[in-house]
């Protein structure tokens, strides 16, 4: 089948994936799985093998249910333009830690905020006004160790990041709306890692690699 295919039976049965999004933008590729399906060691494959930031993205109702607000709107900088360089604004809301860890750092501690954020997703994508965010305040608390990403509020069509594709996928699948987001950066250099090797690294692990540009023609 086509990587979009591959990619859409590995995020079904809970596998990673890996999704470089454009040349024009970050320039990056993230390894992604379904936030219901990570465990103790999707955790440790992200912080490895991808080496990024670890982040679960939501869609904006679960986001609104769970009263998460864009950090950038959180944040008074009146005088300076805090959008980045790549796109018209960041998702990042919140880091979290599930009411249940300890530090919030260690791989279970944090595959628990995360699978438990994926419940709490579905909670409140289920009925959004039944579910508030003093549900969500009494399940998690803020700092934590995963950070919470905002998916745009008409998904791929508003935005093309990580954060949407990663969504995108999710909801193709019937999965809970969040998914988990992972950069991949190069052990030798530090920078992003290219994308040719990315994509031999994909290959190597029998992981399925996709472009954004093709997933947005397939999903949006
Ligand atoms: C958070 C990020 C990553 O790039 C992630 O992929 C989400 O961002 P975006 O939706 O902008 O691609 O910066 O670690
Ligand atoms: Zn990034
Ligand atoms: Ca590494
Ligand atoms: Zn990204």
């Amino acid at each position: 089948g086509t990587a979009v295919d591959r990619a859409l039976t590995a995020f079904r049965a809970g596998e990673p994936v890996c999704v470089h999004d454009f040349a024009d933008r970050e320039g990056e590729t993230d390894l992604m799985y379904p936030a219901s399906a990570v465990d103790e060691a999707a955790v440790a494959h992200m912080r490895n093998d991808a080496g990024g930031l670890i982040c679960v993205a939501v869609t904006d109702p679960v986001a609104d249910a769970f009263g998460l607000p864009f950090l950038a709107d959180a944040l008074d900088h009146p005088a300076v333009d805090d959008d980045p360089a790549y796109d018209d604004r960041s998702s990042f809301s919140l880091p979290v830690n599930h009411r249940e860890t300890f530090t919030g750092i260690t791989d279970a501690d944090r595959a628990l905020t995360i699978t438990e954020v994926a419940n709490a997703a579905n909670a409140a994508a289920a009925d959004p006004g039944a579910y508030s965010p003093e549900e969500f305040a009494a399940s998690f608390r803020a700092p934590g160790h995963v950070h919470v990403l905002r998916g745009a509020r008409s998904g791929l069509n508003d935005r093309v990041g990580h954060t949407e594709l990663g969504l995108a996928l999710a909801e193709a699948v019937d999965s809970a709306p969040a998914a988990v987001v992972c950069e991949m950066l190069d052990d030798e250099t530090g920078d992003a890692l290219a994308p040719e090797d990315a994509a031999a690294y994909a290959a190597r692990h029998d992981i399925p690699y996709v472009e954004g540009a093709a997933l947005v023609e397939a999903l949006r």
